[in-house]
């Protein structure tokens, strides 16, 4: 698989120095593409956005982007653990890695996207999680348009358990295995704009789908601000592990205490507070990180890219970020000296949160 990938690679440098620019014809009839070895991922892409997606940004494409996370730093610079990064050993050791405590609810990605790689048999299970989740966040209103790299190797070997950071972790642990990855606590706090659209289904084991933030089918910026509300109560069963206290109280989001910690330590409240309200910064930013994310520990000058595979994402709503229903300026917990952006409220009774992309509240009822 690589050397064939690098022998691509190879022709398309030959192409271009010649100066001519011919992109090749896709099997399907349909695409065109800079390099035959994209070819597939558009197949992959509507295959995926018909069967498992449906086109929304609901449960599958959370827990597909949660999936890119998990597999890719199963990866130690200092070679305190071991693990190729990137490599879709989630999928391939899936009976070892699926059973590590910070992966708890990860077989459900795992186990709908593991029937791609007997259905795509040219794709490898890395390019699989890193292709998926950028269709899968890419249905997310306002959300970047990621950057796609093919050819990763299977992988050969499990990462260890203790690679995933975990809510209940202190802000020097995270901070210390994330540099030990390779990221900056900024590039943290980047990849952390995932959790606009994401919900918890395991940290309180008595309530499901519980967002982080009052809009989890959008791309946008609230959850920067709503993890800076004072906490008030929590949702379902009170004090998980790793949860802390949410703004809007038992009938709202859940909040992670990583989170919440994050938002308020001197080395990441400013790199927090900067996205708050900047719906292009976020998306920079998240692109960028994303970027670095979706190639850890692999040799990036075999892969290929095939961006132009990975769907244009639905645009941002173009709504600027809001104080919750109730909630003031007043609840604001501060930690970035640098000025707040001035934001105003929304009117009315305190914000519900629908269970469905399309704004429905009842589970059995999303499209
Ligand atoms: C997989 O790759 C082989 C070798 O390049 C090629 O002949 C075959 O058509 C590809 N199959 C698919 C489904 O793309
Ligand atoms: C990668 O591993 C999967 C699962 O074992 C297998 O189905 C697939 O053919 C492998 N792909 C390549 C390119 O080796
Ligand atoms: C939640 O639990 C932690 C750890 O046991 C404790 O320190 C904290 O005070 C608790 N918070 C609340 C609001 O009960
Ligand atoms: C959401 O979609 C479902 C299934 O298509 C439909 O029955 C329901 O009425 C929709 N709800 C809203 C609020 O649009």
């Amino acid at each position: 698989m690589v050397s064939k990938l690098a022998t691509g690679l190879v022709a398309f440098a030959a192409v271009a120095s010649a100066g001519t620019f011919k992109r090749a014809a896709c099997p399907d009839g349909v695409h065109t593409a800079r390099n035959p070895a994209c070819c597939v991922f558009y197949s992959l892409a509507a295959d995926l956005q018909a069967n498992l997606f449906d086109k929304q940004c609901g449960e599958d494409a959370h827990e597909v982007l949660r999936l890119t996370f998990h597999d890719a730093i199963g990866f130690s610079k200092s070679g305190k653990f071991k693990g190729k990064g990137a490599d879709g050993s989630m999928i391939i050791f899936d009976e070892i890695e699926t059973a590590f405590g910070a992966n708890n609810g990860i077989d459900d990605s795992v186990d709908s996207l593991k029937p791609y790689l007997t259905k795509f048999p040219n794709v490898t299970a890395g390019d699989l999680i890193q292709f998926a989740g950028a269709v899968g966040v890419g249905n997310c209103p306002g959300a970047p348009r990621l950057q796609f790299l093919a050819g990763r190797p299977n992988a050969t070997i499990p990462a260890d358990d203790g690679t995933v950071p975990e809510p209940q972790d202190s802000v020097d642990k995270i901070l210390a295995r994330m540099a030990d990855a390779g990221f900056s606590p900024d590039e943290l706090i980047a990849l952390l704009a995932s959790h606009t659209v994401a919900r918890s289904d395991h940290v309180d084991p008595t309530i499901q789908h519980v967002p982080f933030d009052t809009t989890p089918f959008t791309f946008d910026t609230q959850i920067f601000l709503e993890v800076l509300l004072k906490g008030v109560d929590f949702p379902g069963s009170p004090n998980n592990t790793g949860e802390a206290l949410s703004p809007l109280g038992a009938e709202g989001e859940m909040r992670l205490q990583s989170d919440f910690a994050l938002a308020r330590d001197r080395r990441t409240a400013c790199a927090w507070q900067s996205m708050v309200d900047n719906q292009f910064l976020m998306m920079a930013n998240f692109k960028l990180a994303m970027a670095k994310l979706a190639v850890v520990g692999q040799n990036v000058f075999k892969l290929i890219d095939c961006s132009e595979a990975v769907p244009v994402p639905q645009p941002p709503n173009g709504k600027r970020a809001t104080f919750p229903a109730g909630k003031t300026r007043a609840d604001l917990q501060q930690a970035c000296p640098l000025p707040f952006p001035v934001l105003s409220a929304d009117a009315g009774s305190p914000t519900k949160i629908p269970v469905c992309p399309n704004g429905s509240f009842n589970i059995n009822d999303c499209p």
